[in-house]
């Protein structure tokens, strides 16, 4: 499958993307600066230019499936959140539909909830309306809920559940090997699960949701 990457320059997005490089599939990364593109040259990976803030028709168009790694992050306003984490996800489904990319993976968040009172409940509550949305459409979604993200090495040991108002971490390693492994488990279409450091294997994890 030719597999977009959205937010590719991003921590964990990059993970996905030495991955993909080495399985079946291809992937194509989704930048917003030019001045990112010679990292992706240098892996011999496409880029194509576009931002979740407006149209991105043209960097879906041709592709597979959708792999959503983008964040407006931390040290943004909330009213980022909102164009990114919210509407500028959906704006991705819709256009995954628009351009025939069936399959969507969604990187969202433990306690994404609309009705979320957290410290970060803005941020929550965009994340569980995205996924709200997907859940909806007709794409073969599966969406991953990690916990408190780290750049430590993963160890490939993880615990998946439905429940996802949970507290814990995950390794970038572990949820990239999550998020590319779902590309070719069917089982996990339509599974919106929660992601955290754990003692099962990845592969045997996937294969329970
Ligand atoms: N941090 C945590 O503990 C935590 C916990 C649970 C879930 N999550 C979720 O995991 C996601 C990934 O985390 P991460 O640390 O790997 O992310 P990250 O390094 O912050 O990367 C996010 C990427 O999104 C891109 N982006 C931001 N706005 C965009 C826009 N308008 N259009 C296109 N791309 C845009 C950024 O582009 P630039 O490189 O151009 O800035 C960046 O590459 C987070 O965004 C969050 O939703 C995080």
């Amino acid at each position: 499958m030719k597999v977009i990457v959205i937010g590719a320059n991003g921590n964990t997005a990059t993970r996905v993307i030495q991955l993909l490089l080495h399985s079946p599939h291809e992937p194509l990364a989704m930048i917003r600066n030019v001045e990112q593109r010679a990292k992706f040259d240098a892996l011999g990976v496409s880029t194509v230019l576009a931002d979740l803030e407006y149209p991105i028709d043209h960097a879906v168009t041709g592709c597979d499936a959708v792999i959503f790694a983008a964040g407006s992050g931390g040290h943004t306003g909330k009213d980022k959140t909102v164009l990114v984490d919210h509407i500028g996800a959906i704006r991705s489904m819709v256009t995954a539909q628009r351009q025939g990319a069936k399959r969507y993976l969604m990187l969202s968040s433990i306690n994404a909830d609309e009705h979320s009172n957290s410290q970060i409940a803005h941020y929550h509550k965009a994340k569980a309306l995205a996924d709200q949305f997907l859940m909806q459409t007709d794409l073969e979604w599966t969406i991953v809920c990690p916990g408190g993200l780290r750049d430590d090495l993963g160890n490939g040991l993880v615990a998946v559940s439905e429940e996802t108002h949970l507290e814990g971490i995950t390794t970038r390693d572990n949820l990239a090997r999550v998020l590319v492994g779902c590309l070719d488990l069917a089982n996990t279409i339509g599974k919106r699960f929660s992601l955290l450091e754990g003692e099962t294997p990845i592969d045997s994890a996937l294969r329970s949701v």
